[in-house]
């Protein structure tokens, strides 16, 4: 039998896992430019974890999430996003004590989980990189952090981007807007395709973000979340489009924006790929906003109840970065290829590669004794910078030939001069 890995899950091979490692290493390289620290949490939490943060009635909660009872009959979860966890996480270390710097700042890299419909930047098991703050109540943390987003983009050669911002308002200014919101969709109720009546009653906001063309129609005219913001919360979205305004970056304001997730407040924000190769549709690559009330909810204390952060999903960056065209530079050349060209001679080729090695050289040994062609073309393929030649003459003579790939020049090295070969080569 044959197996085939699950829907919606990818292999990722040798030459792609390169530029998974450069975009890994370019997340380090930015976040640290802004002191956050990597926090590692499980791939699985309790259930309840994602339904007191994401939302019952959100459709990653209610469809899409990888869920069973293990052995000790406990309701797991396959995480499907990583700010619930991160919470989970801070209450309960208590990072939130006075010993700790505050705000607590990190960032996670890892996979996550949710049962969807696959398709092109969408998958079942897809990567995220997030970022959360939690403490600060400060709009200049949210200007920050999406500077930080935008930085790490820039950072990849991927400009083709559009960040488009809008607030929920705080609690109460959410609570009036849901309300003219169930005001206003009553009155088209039959109108509403099924999905939309079920939000109706179970999570009106989500009508907003419909996908289906008869409640695009009525959502054009749903009543602006800007009317029915307080003095707060209007003050709070003025001050994060003026510090935007200060650091020159380019937003555009959309009242329909909500979120897939319960737990926004105040600022959202996605970053989309204008780039051509989502077969011209704008995808969020990025996406997040400020979730405070979520660390009381999950025990934490009242004055550190605030928190900021946003996720981008891995595999949709890779599409953005190739449709931008953007070579990454991409640390599969290797510097030193060992040719072997007899099994006699293994012993002294091993150890010219182990002291290459020590040299913090990369280094392949040839193990199969081809021809000497056939090994200098495998090298070529390698992009290898020199080519040691371990040949029957070489040994005899207690020296190797070492060849320069960019030119074809050869000379000869005795092998006890090879250290001070690889010196000159290292400096
Ligand atoms: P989200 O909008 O659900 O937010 O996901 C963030 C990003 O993850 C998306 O913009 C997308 O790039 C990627 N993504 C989501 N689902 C999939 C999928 N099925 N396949 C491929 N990529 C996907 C969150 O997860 C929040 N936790 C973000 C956040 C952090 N908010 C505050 N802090």
């Amino acid at each position: 039998m044959k197996y085939k890995k699950p829907k919606g899950t990818e292999d990722i091979l040798s030459e792609e896992t390169g530029k998974w490692q450069f975009i890994e290493e370019t997340a380090y390289k930015i976040f640290r430019k802004y002191n956050f620290y990597e926090v590692r949490t499980p791939i699985f939490e309790h259930f309840e974890v994602f339904v007191r943060s994401v939302g019952e009635t959100t459709d990653i909660v209610s469809k899409e999430m990888y869920d069973f009872y293990d052995k000790g009959n406990r309701h797991i979860a396959l995480r499907p996003e990583g700010t619930a966890a991160f919470v989970r996480s801070y209450v309960e270390h208590k990072r939130y004590a006075p010993e700790y710097i505050n705000p607590f700042k990190g960032y996670y890299i890892g996979p996550m989980f949710r049962y969807e419909r696959p398709q092109s930047g969408r998958l079942r098991q897809f990567h995220q990189i997030g970022v959360e703050v939690i403490g600060s109540q400060n709009p200049m943390t949210d200007v920050e952090t999406m500077a930080m987003a935008l930085d790490f983009f820039e950072s990849l050669g991927v400009t083709q981007l559009k960040l488009v911002i809008n607030t929920l308002g705080n609690k109460s200014s959410r609570l009036h807007y849901i309300q003219a919101l169930v005001d206003y969709f009553s009155s088209f109720k039959t109108q509403l395709s099924e999905d939309s009546q079920r939000r109706l009653k179970e999570n009106p906001l989500r009508i907003l973000d419909s996908k289906e063309e008869q409640d695009k129609e009525i959502v054009k005219n749903t009543p602006s979340i800007f009317e029915y913001l307080d003095e707060e919360s209007t003050c709070f979205f003025e001050q994060i489009k003026r510090l935007l305004d200060q650091l020159d970056i380019v937003y555009i304001v959309d009242p329909t924006m909500v979120r897939g997730l319960d737990y926004y407040n105040h600022t959202v924000f996605e970053i989309m790929s204008l780039a051509s190769g989502f077969g011209g549709i704008l995808t969020t690559l990025c996406a997040g906003g400020r979730y405070d009330g979520l660390i009381y909810e999950f025990g934490g204390p009242e004055e550190k109840n605030v928190g900021f952060g946003f996720a981008l999903g891995i595999e949709r960056l890779l599409i953005a970065i190739e449709a931008e065209q953007n070579k990454m530079s991409l640390a599969m050349d290797i510097d030193i290829f060992v040719a072997c060209l007899d099994k006699k001679n293994t012993s002294l080729a091993q150890k010219a590669s182990q002291i290459a090695r020590s040299f913090g050289l990369i280094t392949e040994q040839n193990i199969e004794y081809r021809k000497l062609k056939s090994q200098l073309r495998i090298a070529d393929r390698a992009h290898a910078k020199y080519v040691l030649i371990f040949g029957e003459n070489e040994v005899k003579e207690n020296n190797i030939t070492v060849r320069k790939m960019q030119n074809g020049t050869e000379k000869r090295v005795a092998f006890e001069q090879l250290t001070d070969f690889f010196e000159t080569i290292t400096n």
